[in-house]
């Protein structure tokens, strides 16, 4: 067996007793990534994802998407988030970009989506990175933004005081993202369920941001 493979299988079983140990403590991620994508699909064009982590979103992203490109400050994530969708053949059609998120390297109208899941409450300053995010979007692009629901976060401070740790807050809560968006005549809608709270929103048309002007 390759060390690649050897490597793959340790992620693998990784990933596997965490969610074991998530599941035990009351959060399903098998059943919130359901959720998301009931919720968040379709996702066309290319997608910029903020906040790779273990590539559980992304995984599950890339079973629906043509292009992905991910971004995360820290490599060592991303290299846990690669091994695990090279199991899968979707894996190809992936870019990954170890890079902060308050400065998206990137020209202003990129992507067609932009999505970013559980990732939010880590965020130093997620406003910057929410102008960054509408930045890089298109005219009429998608914009899908996921973060634990007050139950969910109750769980993780749980699991994380169990394992002697703390774990962060949301700065600002998905309303106020929403409410700045639908300021700038952005259609929004929140939902919540498997405890997330999301938000999916679609950006005005160049044509109506002329008409704005
Ligand atoms: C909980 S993980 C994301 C989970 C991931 N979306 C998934 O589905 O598995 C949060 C990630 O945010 C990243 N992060 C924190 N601050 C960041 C920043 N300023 N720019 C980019 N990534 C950041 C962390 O390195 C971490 O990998």
């Amino acid at each position: 067996m390759s060390q690649l493979q050897t490597e793959t299988i340790r992620n693998q079983r990784a990933l596997k007793q965490r969610e074991a140990l998530f599941r035990r403590f009351g959060y399903d991620s098998a059943a919130s990534l359901k959720f998301i994508l009931a919720q968040a699909l379709p996702l066309p064009g290319h997608v910029l994802e903020i906040g790779t982590g273990k590539g559980r979103f992304l995984a599950a992203m890339a079973k629906h998407a043509e292009r992905i490109t991910t971004l995360d400050v820290d490599a060592d994530q991303q290299r846990a988030a690669k091994l695990h969708v090279s199991r899968t053949r979707v894996g190809r059609q992936i870019r990954f970009i170890a890079h902060d998120a308050e400065h998206l390297p990137w020209a202003d109208a990129s992507f067609d989506t932009v999505a970013s899941m559980n990732t939010f409450h880590h965020l130093e300053r997620p406003m910057r990175v929410f102008q960054e995010m509408l930045r890089v979007l298109k005219p009429g692009g998608k914009f899908v933004l996921c973060d634990f629901s007050p139950r969910g976060f109750q769980i993780f401070d749980r699991i994380h005081r169990f394992e002697g740790g703390t774990h962060p807050r949301l700065k600002n809560g998905l309303a106020d993202f929403a409410h700045h968006m639908r300021h700038l005549g952005w259609k929004t809608k929140r939902s919540k369920g498997c405890n997330q709270e999301l938000l999916v929103a679609t950006a005005p048309s160049a044509q109506r941001k002329k008409i704005q002007k």
